[in-house]
């Protein structure tokens, strides 16, 4: 199955490619009356980065040098340091992306796990590598950071929305199958084991009697 590799956003020396014109760079007064509204919110507009970015994902559905460039201009901030935060979070599309995004966790827990095994499975069975697209436009994959459910590792994260825990190649191909489909998985909820015996070992039940930290937890500290 072919594959359509991504353009990188900025060459040293060279223009960037453009994709959206003066007249697409626009917000509508709605748009802008929110944008307005989470500035209002923080000391210094740097705040509303994230949400301004977010918005403008959502509304040109990635984001070109030219959108982080518009979004910096909206919030009147340098346009490296916006660049800077779209750039950190694999969340943020620099690249067209596919109808449905795989985002394969390959962090500690996830790769102990065999999250490697669960990123090249999927990439064999698209015929892609990670940060391709399938050639129609269907299927990307990321390998990213960690999501926040290791105890469920392997995982991955459809389009920053659903996650699916416990990866297996069965349970991909389910997924693959589905998302064809345009069925979205729905919301699961995966909990530890909370019972000593079940935990095999595990002694995660003993933070209960910790009476001591090193740092506290925040809401220790809040008076
Ligand atoms: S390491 Fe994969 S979710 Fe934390």
């Amino acid at each position: 199955m072919a594959s359509s590799s991504p353009e990188p956003l900025y060459v040293p020396g060279e223009e960037p490619a453009r994709h959206f014109g003066p007249d697409d760079l626009v917000w509508t007064a709605e748009e802008q009356q929110t944008i307005d509204g989470w500035v209002a919110q923080y000391p210094t507009a740097d705040g509303a980065v994230m949400k301004v970015l977010w918005l403008a994902q959502e509304k040109f559905a990635w984001l070109p040098a030219e959108v982080i460039e518009f979004v910096a201009d909206t919030l009147d901030l340098p346009r490296a340091k916006v660049f800077g935060v779209a750039t950190f979070y694999t969340q943020y599309y620099k690249q067209e992306m596919g109808k449905w995004v795989l985002d394969v966790c390959t962090c500690f827990s996830c790769q102990l796990c065999g999250g490697y095994d669960i990123l090249h499975y999927l990439e064999d069975q698209l015929g892609i590598k990670k940060g391709e697209t399938t050639q129609d436009g269907m299927f990307s994959i990321q390998e990213v950071e960690c999501l926040g459910a290791c105890g469920s590792a392997p995982m991955l994260q459809v389009t920053n929305g659903p996650y699916v825990h416990n990866l297996t190649p069965a349970k991909c191909d389910t997924l693959l199958a589905n998302l064809r489909e345009g069925k979205l998985p729905g919301f699961e909820s995966v909990t530890l084991p909370q019972d000593e015996a079940e935990l095999d070992g595990n002694r995660r039940s003993d933070a209960e009697v910790i009476e001591q930290y090193v740092t506290p937890p925040v809401s220790a500290t809040i008076e």
